[in-house]
């Protein structure tokens, strides 16, 4: 997608949505929490299914508009509320049993193509990057955090090597005057690439991606959101993922790897002994992929990544080993401006 189209001109992708479906069977009806409602894609395509009810939540104030227009069409079958979803509890009652809850991580089409969220490179509005219910921006990160956190939120939340000379060059333009906008960060960044015309993607889009996952602590989000869903869904629920990035899959896929019957048994000639350690049954370790035809139509999707599965009957407790798994994220993102 070019992350320069201007709003009303952009094509809304629900990324994955067909597996998404044939996971979760909304044609038998029941109740679903789309954690990550954005322009509503999952949520309405799960609402043309008769027996079905949907509970939608994003941070995003702006997706209300979408969110209003299913609550006019569905009264009694849509519900939706403007929060993070780490906070999940605190929204859904205890008893609703959903058959699944739905996370579709990272930027909607929408929140990258709207200049004004300067979310993309060539961006010339103040820099932000908020997602929604945040409590500072991408300006007070760039220009207020101290250098050293700087290099390593970049480095670490980036995967960016570079992180440490990225940070000193920024260092040193704010010392003469504030960094102002997203274009002026990406030309900052892009300036101690070596050759970076003939990169192909942006040189800039590993610092970005460091910079607007602090902004929005989406990694304690979703370590969080995982643990929070896990706890809300009843026998036989789904917890289905769909994840965009390196840093986020690792979570996920570690989240079911040590919570799962697919927990390594120390021997093949082992029995599979009852373990009370795991909340899923899964059917497969890989990751699902979006289909070539998909990936043509919306570039985006090629990174997507879809884990999935099935709660068992095992009583909840907090996952603390899954928490000190990321200990090093919580931290990074823990750090206060
Ligand atoms: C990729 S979009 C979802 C698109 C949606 N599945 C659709 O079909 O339209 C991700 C959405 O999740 C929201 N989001 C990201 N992190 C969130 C969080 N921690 N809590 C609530 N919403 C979040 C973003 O604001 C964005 O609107």
């Amino acid at each position: 997608m070019n992350a320069t189209m201007p709003l009303e001109k952009t094509k809304h992708y629900p990324v994955m949505l067909n597996q998404v479906l044939s996971i979760i069977s909304p044609q038998r009806g029941g109740t679903y929490i789309d954690c990550t409602f954005g322009g509503g894609g999952y949520s309405k395509a799960i609402l043309k299914f008769p027996g079905t009810k949907v509970v939608a939540i994003d941070r995003d104030k702006l997706t209300k508009k979408h969110a209003i227009n299913l609550e006019k069409e569905f009264p009694s079958r849509f519900t939706f509320f403007q929060e993070k979803f780490s906070n999940i509890d605190k929204i859904v009652k205890k008893n609703l049993n959903p058959k699944a809850i739905i996370f579709d991580l990272g930027l909607s089409s929408f929140q990258l193509s709207d200049q004004k969220r300067g979310f993309s490179f060539e961006s010339k509005n103040l820099l932000n990057m908020e997602m929604g219910i945040n409590e500072y921006t991408a300006y007070d990160v760039v220009n207020n955090l101290d250098k050293e956190y700087l290099a390593n939120i970049i480095k670490f939340l980036g995967e960016e090597k570079d992180g440490k000379i990225i940070a000193n060059k920024i260092d040193k333009h704010r010392s003469q005057k504030p960094i102002q906008t997203s274009k002026e960060l990406s030309s900052i960044i892009n300036s101690v690439k070596k050759n970076y015309k003939t990169y192909k993607k942006n040189p800039s889009t590993k610092t970005f991606q460091a910079i607007r996952i602090f902004v929005n602590q989406e990694l304690t989000q979703l370590i969080e959101g995982l643990i929070e869903a896990t706890k809300l869904l009843p026998h036989g629920g789904l917890l289905v993922v769909v994840s965009f990035h390196s840093l986020e899959d690792r979570i996920v896929k570690n989240f079911f790897k040590l919570h799962s019957n697919l927990k390594r048994n120390p021997s093949r000639y082992f029995p599979i002994t009852e373990n009370k350690s795991t909340f899923f049954n899964l059917n497969l370790n890989k990751p699902k992929r979006p289909e070539e035809k998909e990936i043509k139509e919306n570039i985006r999707s090629r990174s997507a990544k879809l884990r999935y599965g099935e709660r068992n009957n095992n009583s909840f407790f907090y996952p603390i080993d899954f928490k000190d798994q990321f200990i090093n994220y919580l931290k990074f993102e823990d750090i206060r401006i």
